[in-house]
C-alpha cells in the first residue's frame, strides 16, 4: 500500500475517502507544526506528502526521500517549497489556487475597512469601558468609496479584491510583471508604474507571491513615496515587506496606518512593536480561513496526491 504523510492533524473524515487506497499517517497535533527531524523521518518513507505553509522543503529534506512523488502544499503560495530541488528527483509540487481566492478577496476587503474605518480600535474602545459620549471627531477614520485602491499584484485574487473595489465606487490602479489587458477591460482597471501607483493609492494592497525577486518590495522608499494618508494592506506574504521600515513610516508619520494578515516571522508575539501601534491591524494569517474554503482545500491536496499516485495528472501542479 502507498504512504500519505500529512504534517498537520485534519479532521478523520477527509482522510476517510482515501483510507482504504493508501496507508495514511498524519502528525498528531493540530496547532503545532511537524519538527524537522520528524519531517525528514516521514519523507524517507512517504509516497505522497501534505504539507502546510509552515513546513520548510528544502534540498536536505528532500534528500532523505525516496519514493517520493507528489506534495501537496495546502496554500496557493509555495514559497515554503524549493521546487527546483523537487524538480530535479521528479517530485510533482501542487498548491491549491482558485479554491481560496474568493476567501482571501474577502479577508482583504474585510482588513481594508476595518483599518480604514478603525473597527478593532474601535471595538477595543468600547470594552474598555471608554465610551462615555457621542462626539463629531471619536473614532473618525478614513473613507473608502471614490477614494483610489492600488493592487500590487493583478493575480486571481487581484481580480476578485477588484470587483469588490468597484462595487464600492473605488478607483482602481494594478501593477503587475504582465499587463491584463482582459481584467482592464472587464473590472475597469488601469495599469500603472509602481512608483505610481505607489504615490497616488489611498489604499495600498499587496498581493504578489513571494519570491526572491518581491523581497522587501515594500521598503523605506516605498512607503516614503506613499501618500501620508495611505493606509498599506499585506495578505500575500510578510518577506514582501520591511516590517521595520514599515514601523517607522508609521510612526514618522509617512502613511497613515496599515493592516497585515501576515508578517516577516510567523507567529508574532504580543510584544511585536507594530502591535503597539492604534492605526494597525494584526491578523494571524487567516486570509482563507473560511471552513468551507479550509475544507475544499484539504480535499483538493488529498485528490491531487491521490491523482499523482494513481498515475493521473495532479488538478493543480504548481
Ligand atoms: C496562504 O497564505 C496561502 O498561500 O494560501
Ligand atoms: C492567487 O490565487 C493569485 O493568483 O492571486
Amino acid at each position: 500500500m502507498k504512504k500519505i504523510y500529512i504534517t498537520r492533524k485534519i479532521p478523520e473524515e477527509r482522510i476517510q475517502p482515501f483510507s482504504e487506497k493508501y496507508a495514511i499517517e498524519m502528525w498528531p497535533h493540530e496547532h503545532q507544526p511537524i519538527d524537522q527531524d520528524t519531517l525528514n523521518r516521514k519523507i524517507a518513507e512517504a509516497d505522497g506528502l501534505l504539507t502546510l505553509l509552515t513546513d520548510p522543503v528544502n534540498e536536505e529534506t528532500l534528500s532523505s526521500a525516496s519514493n517520493l512523488k507528489v506534495i501537496a502544499n495546502l496554500a496557493v503560495g509555495f514559497d515554503n517549497i524549493d521546487i527546483t530541488a523537487a524538480k530535479k528527483r521528479n517530485i510533482i509540487v501542487t498548491n491549491t489556487p482558485n479554491v481560496l481566492t474568493e476567501t482571501t478577496a474577502d479577508l482583504t476587503f474585510a482588513l481594508l475597512l476595518s483599518t480604514a474605518r478603525r473597527i478593532v480600535e474601535a471595538q477595543k474602545f468600547v470594552e474598555e469601558g471608554k465610551w462615555e459620549n457621542w462626539s463629531p471627531y471619536l473614532l473618525a477614520g478614513s473613507d473608502i468609496y471614490q477614494k483610489t485602491i492600488g493592487i500590487v499584484g493583478m493575480g486571481r485574487i487581484g481580480e476578485a479584491v477588484a470587483k469588490r473595489a468597484a462595487g464600492f465606487g473605488m478607483k482602481i490602479l494594478y501593477h503587475n510583471r504582465s499587463r491584463k489587458e482582459r481584467a482592464e477591460k472587464q473590472l475597469g482597471v488601469r495599469y500603472v508604474e509602481f512608483d505610481e501607483l505607489l504615490k497616488t493609492s489611498d489604499f495600498v494592497v499587496c498581493l504578489v507571491p513571494f519570491t526572491p525577486k518581491t523581497k522587501r518590495m515594500f521598503g523605506a522608499k516605498a512607503f516614503h513615496m506613499m501618500k501620508q494618508s495611505a493606509i498599506f494592506i499585506n495578505v500575500s506574504r510578510g518577506q514582501n515587506v520591511d516590517e521595520h521600515a514599515l514601523y517607522h513610516a508609521l510612526v514618522n508619520g509617512e502613511i497613515k496606518g496599515c493592516g497585515l494578515d501576515v508578517f516577516e516571522q510567523e507567529p508574532i508575539k504580543k510584544d511585536h512593536p507594530l502591535l503597539q501601534l492604534d492605526q494597525v491591524v494584526c491578523l494571524p494569517h487567516i486570509g482563507s480561513a473560511s471552513i468551507a474554503t479550509r475544507t475544499t482545500m484539504i480535499d483538493l491536496c488529498l485528490e491531487n496526491i491521490d491523482f499523482v499516485l494513481s498515475g493521473l495528472s495532479p488538478k493543480t501542479p504548481v
